[in-house]
């Protein structure tokens, strides 16, 4: 039978309707949870942030935060997540630095379809490992929101259980989903009524395997650092000119072939980086923003001059279809 959004749910589309999302809920949380522990994979997504937030109102250091850090993700998004959770808001967090383990695994692997494999078996084995060690945890806070019960309902999207658990400690688990009954803006408005950062709640969206499908063919360390810094510099630049709230999502991509430039009067033979900015209301079609003339002229210029092994920049243009929006 099709799951329905109850029908006393009103639209959350101002603050005092988030404040009282969050009252309700922070009650229906302890009620559910009581003096228990919760475990939570903690990416620092939008999704996985706000029902972070949550639960530390509701049950404090009974949550256990869990952020793996698998190599793929933005510049500067591991410490923000240490920062906003554990120093700001005093969370139970555990790091874990799994950065060798997924480039170690991912290293020579060219297909795209084992790539993603990869990425997602070898995240599900971190985060087994460290709920194994906690053995009196017994439920898991999931990030599930409404589009999600749609999607599978709909049998577009596979929604996992106990996101994709070995069943030894999948059953172990009882589910906790504050968000279940939330769309996308109305999770971030819960998100802002909770006190999250504006960059973590408006973030545009990033896929699960991260820089990894922005560095298509095998990765090597320093191609994804090219990707990484090259896309810090868009998202810096996005922010400056006011397109980061407009522009519904934008990056970089580094292909692994060469081309011949020149720098200082001698030849180099590196990287292209190209440029990618979408707007779209539903996915399945896709526009293309028209950066401004200036913009364009800054980006190449500081992409080429402060991003090692770079000496090409190129703008995509394409529209969905034909073209997806990523590359992998
Ligand atoms: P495509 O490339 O299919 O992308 O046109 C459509 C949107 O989905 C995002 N995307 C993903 N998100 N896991 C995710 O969570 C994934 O594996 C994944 N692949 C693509 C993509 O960034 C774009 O917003």
């Amino acid at each position: 039978m099709l799951e329905r959004r109850p029908d006393y749910m009103v639209r959350i589309t101002k603050p005092a309707l988030a404040e009282a999302y969050i009252e309700e809920r922070i009650a229906m949380l302890r009620d559910q949870i009581g003096d228990g522990k919760v475990l939570l994979a903690l990416s620092g997504g939008v999704d996985s942030s706000v029902v972070a937030a949550l639960l530390i109102r509701a049950i404090g250091k009974n949550l256990v935060c869990v952020h793996v850090n698998h190599g793929l993700l933005r510049k500067g998004e591991p410490e923000q997540v240490i920062r906003v959770f554990r120093e700001e808001m005093n969370a139970n967090l555990i790091y874990v630095d799994a950065v060798d383990r997924f480039l170690d695994k991912l290293a020579g692997v060219s297909d795209p379809e084992q790539k993603r494999h990869i990425i997602g078996e070898e995240f599900i084995d971190v985060f087994a490992e460290e709920a194994r060690k906690l053995e009196d945890v017994k439920f898991l806070g999931q990030g599930t929101i409404w589009p999600d019960i749609l999607e599978s309902d709909a049998g577009i999207k596979a929604h996992h259980n106990a996101g994709g658990l070995p069943a030894d400690i999948a059953d172990r688990f009882e589910l906790v989903e504050p968000v279940r009954i939330l769309f996308k803006d109305e999770v971030r408005m819960v998100g802002r009524a909770l006190g999250l950062p504006a960059s973590m709640v408006e973030r545009q969206p990033f896929p699960g395997p991260g820089l990894g499908v922005r560095c298509p063919g095998a990765i090597t360390r320093d191609r994804l650092e090219a990707v990484r810094e090259a896309d810090a510099i868009v998202r810096e630049e996005f922010e400056k000119w006011g397109l980061s709230g407009k522009v519904w999502q934008y990056f970089t991509v580094v292909p692994d072939f060469k081309s011949t430039g020149i720098r200082d009067g001698k030849r180099t033979f590196d990287w292209p980086c190209i440029i990618r900015a979408i707007n779209t209301t539903d996915v399945m079609e896709v526009t293309v923003e028209h950066l401004p003339a200036e913009l364009i002229d800054l980006l190449v210029r500081r992409i080429t001059s402060e991003v090692p092994g770079v000496n090409r920049v190129l703008f995509d243009y394409t529209p969905k279809p034909p073209a997806t929006v990523e590359y992998e």
